[in-house]
C-alpha cells in the first residue's frame, strides 16, 4: 500500500486560483517521484462565497477541515469584501480552532531572486522566524467607552500564557536544535512594555537554560528590525510575539527581495489537528486574470506541507527544483522576476526540474 496524504485544497480568490493548480502539478510530480500520492480535496471558499451566502465558509467548515491531514490556502480578500470579514471570518478561525500555534517563514535570498540589498549572494541570507500565531497582541479583548465624545477610550489587552508562551519557545529552540543552527535570537520590547515582554524575556531565560548548546539572544524589536536589514547573516532562528513576529516575518522575505517567492505554514506542531500552508502573499487583484503571477511562493510552501507530512525526500526536491529553475539564466521569469514568461512556463520548468 502507497502512503497516501489527504490534503483540504482552499484556493481561494484571485491569484490564489492561478497559483495552486501550478503548484499541485510541481507536488505530484514529487510526490510519484518519491512513491506517495496526495489526495487533494477541493473547498471553494473565497470571498465569492461570503458575497452569496454572507460567510466566508459554512457554518461547519472548521468539522469539514478537520479531517484532513493538511491544508493548502491560496489567499482570501478581494476589492469589495472588507479584509476583516476573509481574515476573521477564514483565516483566524482556523488557525485558532486547529491550535496552528506556531507561524513559520523560511528567510533566504533564492539564486536568481534580486536582493535590495547591495552584494548578498544566495547563502548569505538564510534563516527561519518564528511567530507566536494564536494569543499574544492579536485578541479581541478589551472594549471602547464613551464612543464619539471628548471622553472616549479604548482599551486593548494582549494576553501572554505561560503555556502559550513556554511552547512558541520551545518550538524555535527544537527547531534549532533540528536543523543544526545553534542561536536563536528572541525579539522583546521589555524597556518599553511593561508587563507582558519582562514576561516573555524571563521565559526566554528560562526556557533556553534547557537548550545549553544553543546561544540565546535578544533584541528590542525596533533595532531587530535595522539589523534585518544591516545584517541579516547573523540570524538562525527568530522567535517573536504575535505581533513582533507578524512583522519580522513580513519584513524577512521583503529584505530578499520578493513576498512572492517566500511560504509560510501554520503549525500544530502535534499533529493533534491539521496545519495550513499558504504563499506569504495575497490575491494580487491587480495581476489576477493575467496569469503571470510567480508561482514560487505556493510552490515552496507546499514543499513545507510534504516536510510537514514527513516527506522530507519529497519536500527537498521540490526547494531544490525551485532553486535549480531560478538558478538558471534560460528558464522562464515572471514579470515580478525582471522577465516576461508566463506563470505556467516557470511552473513547467520547477517541474521538468523535479
Ligand atoms: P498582495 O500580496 O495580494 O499584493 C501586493 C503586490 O504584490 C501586488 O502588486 C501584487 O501584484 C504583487 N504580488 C503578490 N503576489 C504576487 C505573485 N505571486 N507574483 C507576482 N506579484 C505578486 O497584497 P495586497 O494587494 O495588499 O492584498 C490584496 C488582497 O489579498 C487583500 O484583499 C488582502 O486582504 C489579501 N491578502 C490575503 C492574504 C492571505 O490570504 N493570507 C495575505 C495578504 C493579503
Ligand atoms: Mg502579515
Amino acid at each position: 500500500m502507497s502512503r497516501r496524504h489527504r490534503i483540504a485544497v482552499i484556493e481561494g480568490d484571485g491569484i490564489g486560483r492561478e497559483v495552486i493548480p501550478a503548484a499541485r502539478t510541481v507536488l505530484d510530480r514529487a510526490a510519484s517521484a518519491c512513491g506517495f500520492t496526495l489526495d487533494w480535496r477541493d473547498f471553494d471558499w473565497s470571498c465569492e462565497t461570503w458575497k452569496a451566502t454572507g460567510r466566508m465558509m459554512p457554518e461547519d467548515g472548521i468539522a469539514r477541515l478537520a479531517d484532513h491531514d493538511a491544508i493548502f490556502l491560496g489567499a482570501v480578500g478581494y476589492p469589495g469584501v472588507p479584509d476583516h470579514i476573509s481574515l476573521w471570518g477564514l483565516l483566524i478561525p482556523i488557525r485558532r480552532e486547529f491550535d496552528q500555534y506556531v507561524n513559520l517563514r523560511p528567510v533566504r535570498l533564492l539564486p536568481g531572486v534580486p536582493c535590495p540589498l547591495a552584494n548578498k549572494q544566495p547563502g548569505d541570507i538564510d534563516f527561519w522566524v518564528v511567530r507566536e500565531n494564536v494569543e499574544g497582541e492579536y485578541s479581541q479583548i478589551g472594549g471602547r467607552m464613551f464612543a464619539g465624545t471628548e471622553r472616549e477610550f479604548v482599551e486593548q489587552t494582549a494576553i501572554f500564557t505561560r503555556a502559550g508562551t513556554d511552547r512558541i519557545l520551545r518550538y524555535a529552540f527544537d527547531l534549532a536544535r533540528r536543523l543544526g543552527r545553534p542561536h536563536v535570537t528572541s525579539a522583546t520590547k521589555s524597556n518599553g512594555i511593561f508587563h507582558s515582554m519582562p514576561f516573555w524575556d524571563e521565559r526566554f531565560a528560562a526556557i533556553g537554560a534547557e537548550y545549553p548548546e544553543i546561544r540565546a539572544d535578544q533584541y528590542h524589536i525596533d533595532i531587530l528590525a535595522a539589523r534585518f536589514v544591516m545584517s541579516p547573516e547573523r540570524f538562525d532562528v527568530v522567535v517573536g510575539s504575535n505581533l513582533f513576529g507578524d512583522i519580522l516575518s513580513d519584513l524577512g522575505p521583503g529584505v530578499t527581495g520578493t513576498i512572492a517567492v517566500a511560504p509560510s505554514a501554520n503549525l500544530n506542531p502535534e499533529k493533534k489537528f491539521p496545519s495550513m500552508f499558504e504563499p506569504v502573499h495575497g490575491s494580487a487583484p491587480d495581476i489576477f486574470g493575467q496569469r503571470i503571477a510567480n508561482p514560487v511562493g505556493a510552490i515552496w510552501a507546499g514543499a513545507m506541507m510534504l516536510d510537514h507530512l514527513g516527506e522530507a525526500e519529497a519536500a527537498a526536491l521540490v526547494l531544490r527544483a525551485i532553486e535549480t529553475a531560478l538558478g538558471d539564466p534560460a528558464s522562464p521569469r515572471t514579470p515580478d522576476l525582471g522577465g516576461t514568461a508566463k506563470m505556467d512556463d516557470l511552473a513547467a520548468a520547477i517541474t521538468a526540474a523535479v
